[in-house]
């Protein structure tokens, strides 16, 4: 029988993932761990490992899979499709775009340059930051708390925690962030208190993950919505069809056309080198690798990646 776990491609990986792993993280010497956020710099810089899941919920993992790590802008979609959620298609893309901007992830060049100053797309901070105002809830406390539980349900672990350590060090070494947010707020993009949404921002991108939990994140949306273990659904397939088209749009920066053309698979990575992926209707995939090449996306991570969809076919183009 052609079940997942029987296929060729599952035993394929459960022989040759370790040795792929091995022959990317040789890329690692030629990046570099992020350290313009203080307490990012001390990941280790040779670590790369990955955890693939299928739908019956059987998991690979090889190399440095166990290592927690934060979320960073990886947590950006996640904070999109709860604000879908809370807010629906119309109010959620009155005050962010659709388009990818071809700048850097903290660049404002366009909000002054474009108008109406609305961030071009939610991936990018000054679109995440947008999408922070728009979680509902009462107070800053409510948002961060539900956004967290959003994304245990989600991971399907209820011990998902904000690093307060990376926390505090985002806070501290924001004034980029800030200065954005303060723009925002002038060209009326941005409603509430500044500090609070940031405050929103700044913990839901210091979420502590491994690679099993952005595996099984990833499962959600290769399956449109429904964790495939539980049967449950969790977002409606319409909102999971937006963040995935974002992801391959926009989910790797500058980079998105490149990884589209090299890959060609829904991604999106973050800072702390965490890479969240999926082949639809099969995989969640999970990958860390806190070496970063120049545009912020895994060196080795990027690597990999390469390697499975060129070996396996998995591009969707
Ligand atoms: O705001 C920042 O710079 C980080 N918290 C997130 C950066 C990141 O992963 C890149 N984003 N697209």
């Amino acid at each position: 029988m052609n079940t997942p776990q029987a296929s060729e491609v599952w035993i394929r990986l459960q022989k040759e993932l370790p040795q792929w792993v091995e022959e990317s993280r040789a890329q690692c010497g030629e990046g570099k761990v992020a350290s313009y956020i203080p307490e990012l710099a001390k990941a280790p810089h040779r670590a790369l490992g990955i955890q693939i899941m299928n739908g019956s919920g059987a998991s690979i993992a090889a190399g440095d899979a166990a290592i927690p790590f934060t979320m960073q802008s990886i947590s950006k979609v996640f904070t999109l499709l709860l604000a879908l959620m809370d807010n629906g298609e119309a109010a959620v893309f009155d005050k962010v775009g659709m388009e990818p901007t071809g700048d850097n992830f903290n660049s404002m060049l366009k909000l002054e340059l474009v108008q109406p100053g609305i961030p071009f797309n939610p991936l990018i901070n000054a679109g995440a930051i947008v999408i922070s105002s728009l979680i509902a809830g009462a107070r800053m406390e409510e948002k961060s708390d539900r956004v967290l539980q959003f994304f245990r349900k989600l991971a399907a672990n209820d011990f998902l925690e904000v690093n307060e350590a990376v926390y505090q060090s985002e806070a501290a070494s924001a004034d980029l962030n800030r200065s954005m947010a303060y723009f925002l707020k002038d060209n009326g993009v941005l409603k509430g208190k500044v500090d609070e949404v940031l405050d929103v921002y700044f913990r839901h991108c210091s979420i502590n993950v491994t690679c099993a939990d952005l595996a099984r994140m990833a499962l959600v949306l290769a399956f449109d919505g429904t964790d495939p273990i539980t049967g449950e659904r969790h977002i409606p397939r319409r909102y999971v069809q937006i963040a995935k088209t974002f992801m391959v749009t926009c989910g790797m920066y500058n980079a998105s056309g490149e990884f589209a053309i090299e890959v060609g698979m829904p991604a999106k990575s973050g800072v702390a080198g965490g890479i969240l992926t999926l082949v639809p209707g099969r995989y969640g995939i999970g990958v860390v690798g806190p070496a970063l090449n120049p545009k912020g996306n895994s060196i080795a991570g990027v690597d990999l990646l390469e390697t499975l969809s060129q070996r396996l076919d998995w591009s969707l183009f």
